[in-house]
């Protein structure tokens, strides 16, 4: 019975030993005192950072949005009659993604102009910026201006984008 007892005792000291040893070696991998790169790290993808420029679209891939740039085929045609239901989504939209820069009259005069130090905001009325076509526009939306101006192309849809391009036509007129 005794000799049964220690035989025991010894096996389950042994399980004991090995399962503990595994466990060992296990937290030193999940505590990165031994780092693997396990691909699937949240560091290790394809992000980038607010500001910087948008990724380009997958080589051989089609906008379904309508006509929208194309990497190097130029600024695009404007697809939206500049009607006034289509003026006044653009104001709205302006009022919501522009206007803390270029000010409510487009003159760049928002709030948020005092605190631009190096770049202030262009003045959309001045005939510098109107004499550039809707595509031209639509591209300064989509895209940004480089380290000047943030692209709203994940803030408005294409149709939008074309709204706030007619808006911005109507500008003319306060010059
Ligand atoms: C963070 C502030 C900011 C916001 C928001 C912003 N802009 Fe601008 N925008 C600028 C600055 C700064 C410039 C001047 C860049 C330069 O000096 O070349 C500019 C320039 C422009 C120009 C002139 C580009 C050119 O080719 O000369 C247009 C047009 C324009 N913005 C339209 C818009 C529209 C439309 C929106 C909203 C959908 C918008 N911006 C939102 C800061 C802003």
């Amino acid at each position: 019975m005794s000799t049964s007892l220690d035989v025991i005792i010894k096996r389950m000291a042994m399980i004991f030993l090995v399962v503990g040893v595994l466990f060992g070696v296990i937290l030193i991998f999940s505590y990165d005192i031994i780092k693997i790169d396990w691909p699937s790290f949240m560091e290790i993808q394809p992000s980038y950072k607010q500001m910087e420029d948008p990724l380009p679209p997958p080589e051989r891939s089609i906008p379904i949005e309508g006509p929208i740039s194309i990497p190097g085929m130029g600024a695009p045609e404007n697809p939206t009659t500049a009607d006034e239901a289509s003026v006044t989504r653009g104001a709205e939209l302006f009022a919501i993604h522009c206007q803390m820069c270029h000010g409510p009259t487009g003159e760049g005069n928002g709030p948020v102009a005092p605190f631009l130090v190096n770049f202030k905001p262009a003045n959309l009325t001045s005939a510098v910026v109107q004499s550039k076509s809707d595509g031209s526009f639509f591209l300064t939306i989509s895209n940004g201006v480089d380290g000047k101006m943030p692209a709203l192309n994940e803030n408005l849809t294409v149709p939008e984008r074309w709204d706030v391009v007619n808006f911005l036509r109507t500008l003319k007129a306060s010059e």
